[in-house]
């Protein structure tokens, strides 16, 4: 296949895309994000794409999940604001869209459960809301069937599978997508105008008009459950700062692997104890570094 437009993203790109925070800014010049998710058996992983989304930026961050998970939440992230899901026994069941209409920006899908009522929920508000938003794990499986309806909208809509959810969607084999990773999302991305992060060892970023960009920073830290939560977090807040989408894209995944390997590095991990949290901790460091 042709790769000729494929860059790597690197340090030098981070540097000249990523938007310096002007002295008189206030929090609403950094994006008013939402993340929704997390049923009751997940408390984490909302939690973890919330405080990533804060330490990347974010001006102000609003948690929506189920009533039980948010002082389990509230304890781990002080920083966030919640709107309360309506559930039944910890499931997410629905609730009105209008509430997530003034938001800047939106993370749909991590720790949210699949069952058919959250699906019909999650469809609902990605079909009522043109707004910037990422969807990640289970709200990719309630995409899948309204694939057909997300094309024509004004704002990105940005999808993160890892291989196994890439193929689900496709429904090409995983041994397909290992041959040709770029020309399935190429085609993937076309199809739906849709951006693709196509997450593993190295990660592919795709946009609707055929554009592709390789990010290679991350360790094998990283797999592990919950940093691709933490990634949705920092994806949410580039793409509310400022950049073009595939800068905010390139530069997310970008930090994400920098600061496992930043961890790993400086000692304060190995690879076999990174956790996602580390991660989130570490981008401290990266941000000092690239600043
Ligand atoms: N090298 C570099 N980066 C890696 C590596 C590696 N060897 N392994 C994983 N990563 C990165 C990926 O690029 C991605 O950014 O770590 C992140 C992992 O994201 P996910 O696969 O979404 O993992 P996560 O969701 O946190 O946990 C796995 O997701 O879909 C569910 O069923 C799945 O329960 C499982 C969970
Ligand atoms: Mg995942």
């Amino acid at each position: 296949s042709n790769h000729s437009s494929l860059k790597r993203w690197g340090k030098q790109a981070f540097v000249s895309t990523f938007p310096k925070r002007d002295t008189y800014s206030h929090k609403g010049s950094h994006g008013k994000g939402a993340v929704i998710g997390g049923q009751r058996t997940m408390p984490g992983s909302v939690t973890l794409t919330a405080s990533a989304a804060l330490k990347s930026g974010a001006g102000l961050l609003t948690i929506a999940t189920v009533e039980d998970n948010i002082p389990i939440i509230a304890s781990k992230c002080t920083e966030a604001m919640y709107q309360v899901l309506e559930d039944r026994d910890g499931v997410i069941t629905k609730n009105h869209t209008d509430l997530f209409k003034a938001f800047d920006g939106l993370a749909i899908g991590m720790g949210m459960g699949r069952d058919e009522v959250t699906a019909n929920f999650s469809q609902k508000l990605i079909q009522a809301l043109d707004m910037p938003m990422v969807i990640d794990a289970d709200g990719l499986h309630h995409l899948k069937p309204i694939l057909n309806t997300v094309s024509e909208r004004n704002h990105p809509i940005i999808i993160t599978p890892h291989f196994g959810e890439m193929a689900m969607l496709t429904g090409y084999t995983i041994d397909e997508m290992k041959r040709k990773p770029f020309s399935i999302a190429k085609e993937f991305a076309d199809q739906y105008q849709l951006y693709v992060v196509l997450k593993g060892k190295f990660t592919i970023i795709t946009s609707p008009y055929g554009d592709q960009i390789v990010n290679d920073t991350g360790n094998a830290g990283l797999a592990k459950g919950g940093t691709g939560d933490v990634l949705s977090g920092i994806l949410l807040a580039m793409i509310m700062q400022n950049q073009s989408t595939m800068a905010a894209l390139g530069n997310a995944c970008y930090i994400h692997g920098l600061s496992a390997e930043m961890r790993v590095k400086s000692g304060e991990n190995t690879e076999i104890d990174l956790l996602a949290s580390d991660v989130i901790d570490g981008l401290s460091n990266v941000f000092r570094t690239l600043s």
